[in-house]
């Protein structure tokens, strides 16, 4: 039995990293070549959810491998709002969900994050109820979570959504979710997340087709099952889930983030570098990997946690985002910087969004030279970037422009670092580390006066 120190949560920080507080920018000097070791963190998108998960266990677990990131802190917000005492030691985050006071999930905190509403499954499989803001749309897409509660609704749950408040309960006759088999007409990561969680403590057996193969969903399953959930076929389009009365303590360490991997392999193609990256698991990386050598890079598994990229003259290719074991929509943007001083003629389409261009227009002003028609970028591979202030609009858009930097010449002011800070840990202090040129600095006052 794990015997953490339980203290109710301090909000930590890593002090390297923005708080929301104190708004700052990127400034980066381009053409330093990197060289050396990046030490890669725990992954968000599995992190997340697994802290979500949580809730499911009366007792204890401690995780490992936890991430600095402002969505992680959160998530312990949330957590802790919702009685469940929380403490971070480094990269290890003990949860004790057995105080867990409330099924009611604070509108302040849903808004600001969208994987909040993770907890609404775990919430009805545990106490039957739950009341869970709608996350709003963000800068990618409107982002629905339409799928999630068709999933509840055929679990057993009521689900009724007022004033922007997603109610679902049990009704007390059944007292329990029922298992189900359930279709996903699109293989949503957050949806078959929600469904996997209430599955495991559901009367019966669950079957969901169409289900999301991300490595985040194995993790996601395999955290649950050392707790005592019963599942089969995480990863695969059909994931079966048979029932359990209850779950019990675990320590468990979370997967390296593929999405900061894959940053990272771009960063160094793009600046011409050779580096190692680890801990990584290469199958995760399969579809960048695969793209980066169709690009002209050479990328070797130096041991089986460890990849090598080596420089290469850079070629034009195409790139089409699909759901896992397809090209990630994350690291579209990241691609498309790398594109942008491909020799010729790529495009890129954005196939799971509907709104994730927007680093488009900054990498334009970066001397890109790139048009868009719908959910296509056509890409002309220019001979050099020229550094430029711009501003990140998403997390995945803000990295893209930090890489962008890297490669430009002259000096690039990256803002928008309240996304950026919600999915690195530490970006700049790594890249520093790797011999580029970047500091965060105070943004300056806005001399815009108030009206
Ligand atoms: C997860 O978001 C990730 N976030 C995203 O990472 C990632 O881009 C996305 O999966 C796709 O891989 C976390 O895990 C916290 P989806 P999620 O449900 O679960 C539509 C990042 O940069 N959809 O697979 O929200 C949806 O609108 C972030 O780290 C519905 O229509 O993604 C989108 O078009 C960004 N109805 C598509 O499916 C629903 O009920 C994919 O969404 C749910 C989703």
């Amino acid at each position: 039995m794990l015997e953490p120190t339980i203290i109710n949560s301090p909000i930590v920080s890593n002090p390297a990293s923005a708080t929301e507080e104190q708004p700052s920018v990127l400034h980066i000097w381009g053409r330093t070549p990197l060289q050396g070791h990046v030490a890669i963190s725990g992954a968000k998108n599995s992190a997340l959810a697994i802290m979500a998960g949580a809730l499911l266990c009366p007792q204890d677990c401690r995780l490992h491998n936890l991430p600095w990131l402002v969505d992680i802190n959160r998530m312990i917000q949330l957590l802790a709002a919702l009685g469940l005492k929380l403490n971070r030691q480094g990269d290890v985050l003990d949860i004790d969900s057995s105080s867990l006071s409330t099924s009611q999930a604070p509108y302040e905190l849903v808004s600001q994050m969208r994987a909040s509403f993770f907890v609404i499954g775990p919430l009805v499989a545990r106490l039957g109820m739950a009341s869970v803001p709608l996350p709003g749309g963000c800068a990618i897409g409107a982002r629905p979570v339409d799928l999630h509660v068709r999933g509840l609704q055929a679990l057993g749950a009521e689900v009724r959504i007022e004033h922007g408040l997603v109610h679902a309960c049990i009704n007390e006759r059944r007292g329990r979710l029922k298992g189900a088999k359930i279709y996903l007409d699109y293989p949503s990561v957050g949806a078959t997340e929600t469904i996997l969680m209430a599955a495991t403590l559901a009367d019966g057996e669950t079957l969901i087709e169409n289900a999301a193969q991300e490595p985040e969903i194995v993790d996601l399953a395999n955290f649950c099952r050392a707790m005592g959930a019963n599942i089969q076929g995480a990863g695969t389009k059909t994931i079966a889930v048979s029932g359990v009365d209850h779950l019990h303590s675990v320590e468990y360490s979370v997967i390296p983030d593929r999405i900061e991997a894959g940053t990272f392999l771009v960063a160094a193609a793009i600046t011409g570098s050779e580096l190692l990256l680890s801990p990584v698991i290469p199958e995760h990386l399969a579809p960048a990997i695969a793209k980066l050598r169709e690009i002209g890079l050479q990328i070797r598994l130096e041991t089986p946690d460890c990849l090598r990229i080596l420089p290469g003259e850079l070629r034009a290719t195409d790139i089409e985002t699909r759901p896992f074991p397809g090209f990630p929509t994350d690291m579209q943007a990241q691609f498309m910087a790398l594109l942008a001083i491909s020799e010729g003629n790529s495009v890129v389409s954005e196939t799971v969004f509907e709104n994730r261009l927007h680093h488009v227009a900054e990498l334009k002003r970066m001397g890109a030279d790139i048009r868009v028609k719908g959910n296509h970028a056509f890409v002309t591979g220019v001979p050099r970037l020229s550094g430029a202030p711009v501003q990140g609009t998403d997390l995945r858009a803000a990295a893209a422009l930090v890489v962008a930097g890297l490669a430009a010449e002259g000096k690039t002011e990256v803002g928008g670092l309240q996304h950026l800070d919600r999915g690195y840990d530490n970006l700049e202090g790594k890249l520093r580390q790797l011999g580029a040129k970047i500091e965060r600095v105070q943004a300056p006052p806005s001399n815009v006066t108030p009206a």
